[in-house]
């Protein structure tokens, strides 16, 4: 069985990884483009995610028999649509569903159409009509924070949670007419009421009707310890019960998870694929910040590294539509991912440093997001995240030792991780 997973990052590497060590069948995995890391456990192919032709052109040349998608641009262009077109097998969302991610208006309208909770907001296609929604008082008082949100995709660069009026103004300005989120990103924003809470984040795979939900995840954005600095695309990751009572997850379950799936439907795009909801718990429930048509990541490698069910058996029955008739299984305890990134980043980072001590390391996987592997087998560190060390463990106390442990082995020039990934889980402070 040749299957190609589509992607980059930290999230492929786990998803490659997963295939090889969870497959009862003999599956050779190919990547396109992968990285350093990746190329232990599969082919690299030299396609850029973007590039769906060439993508198709290996496919059919290659006799791929799975495609797999790992992130969200090329599924808001439609690569799935485009699969299909050929009668090439793929998982993932089509463009019509991949709107949930690839317009934030779209999404809320969405949710408001279907009852889901959620904050409250105002989608606007102008600066001077943004600046009417913040300066109108609905979002409160001018030193209340307000939250402006980039219509489109925009690499984690489109949110914005201004804790004041005039933070939120300056925002507009930086979205709409600077442009700093891309040329087109902005060109609608939403506005939205700052939530306070603790985040969540939940996935599921889903062929449409029947889903099956992943362990429970939270992701650790911003780049400081304490959660201070900007954001990044994410600096680690848990996976514990303490995220989600039982209690608040059938409210998941039933207001948000059941009425979205049901409301694809009804609209026209089943929805099949991974979906992540990305949940604040607030004191009057769970509310949902935003969708994903896709993996998180750094969630997946927290995730995956649980997973007893042969991936690819889960993939093969969201194709099938028979996700009802599978049982996933997931190792007991808990899990952690801690990234170790280039300094620097999230701005601009150094890059091309030899990574030491990757041989020393044990009890952990090693999920590579931004490496290249020199001739003589070693790797470099170069991209803005590099490394996320993973490890399950019968509690997080366990998981998050091993990582530390590990980390402690590991060492490159300008190496830089947060040292309390999961902490607040650990000491109570949450839920
Ligand atoms: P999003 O891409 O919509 O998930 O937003 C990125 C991050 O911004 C979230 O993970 C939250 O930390 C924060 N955020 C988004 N919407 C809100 C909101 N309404 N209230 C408070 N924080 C928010
Ligand atoms: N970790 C959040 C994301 O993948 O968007």
């Amino acid at each position: 069985m040749k299957i190609l997973i589509i992607g980059s990052g930290g999230r492929e590497h786990a998803i490659t990884w997963a295939l090889r060590h969870t497959s009862v069948s003999d599956v050779e995995v190919y990547c396109a483009p992968g990285n350093g890391g990746i190329a232990q456990e599969a082919r690299l192919v030299a396609i850029s995610a973007d590039d769906s032709a060439e993508l198709i052109s290996f496919v059919q040349t290659e006799n791929i028999d799975l495609t797999f998608v790992g992130p969200e641009a090329p599924l808001s262009a439609g690569i799935v649509d485009a699969f299909e077109s050929k009668g090439l097998p793929i998982v993932g969302p089509t463009a019509a569903a991949a709107r949930l991610e690839g317009s934030k208006v779209f999404a809320k309208d969405f949710m408001a159409r279907h009852g889901i909770p959620t904050a409250l907001y105002r989608s606007a296609d102008s600066a001077s009509q943004a600046l009417e929604f913040v300066r109108s008082g609905e979002f409160g008082s001018p030193d209340h924070p307000v939250v402006i949100k980039a219509d489109g995709l925009a690499a984690g660069k489109g949110v914005v949670v201004a804790s004041n009026r005039s933070e939120a103004e300056t925002a507009i300005g930086n979205l709409m007419i600077d442009k700093v989120a891309g040329s087109n990103a902005a060109d609608r924003v939403v506005i939205e009421e700052a939530l306070s809470g603790v985040e969540a984040s939940v996935l599921l795979f889903s062929d449409g009707r029947d889903y099956v939900l992943m362990p429970p995840a939270r992701d650790h954005k911003r780049i400081g310890e304490g959660d201070v600095g900007p954001n990044t695309g994410g600096m680690g990751s848990i996976t514990d019960s303490s995220i989600l009572d039982h209690e608040t997850m059938r409210e998941v379950v039933s207001r948000v998870i059941e009425p979205t799936l049901a409301g694809a439907r009804e609209e026209g795009f089943p929805f099949r694929g991974v979906l992540f909801l990305g949940l604040m718990l607030t004191a009057t429930g769970p509310k949902l910040l935003e969708y994903n048509v896709r993996f998180g990541d750094p969630e997946t490698q927290a995730i995956l590294i649980r997973l007893k069910t042969d991936l690819l058996s889960i993939f093969q029955a969201i194709r099938n539509q028979n996700l009802a008739g599978l049982r996933v299984e997931w190792s007991q305890g808990a899990s952690a991912c801690v990234v170790a990134a280039n300094r620097g980043y999230p701005g601009a980072y150094e890059k091309g440093a030899l990574i030491r001590g990757l041989d020393q390391v044990t009890g952990v996987e090693v999920f590579h997001a931004g490496t290249s592997r020199s001739t003589d087998g070693s790797f470099i560190a170069t991209g803005g995240r590099v490394l996320g060390i993973t490890a399950t463990a019968e509690d997080l106390k366990s998981a998050l030792a091993r990582c530390y442990d590990a980390l402690d082995r590991i060492e490159w020039e300008g190496m830089q991780y947060r040292r309390d990934i999961g902490r607040r889980a650990l000491t109570g402070s949450v839920n």
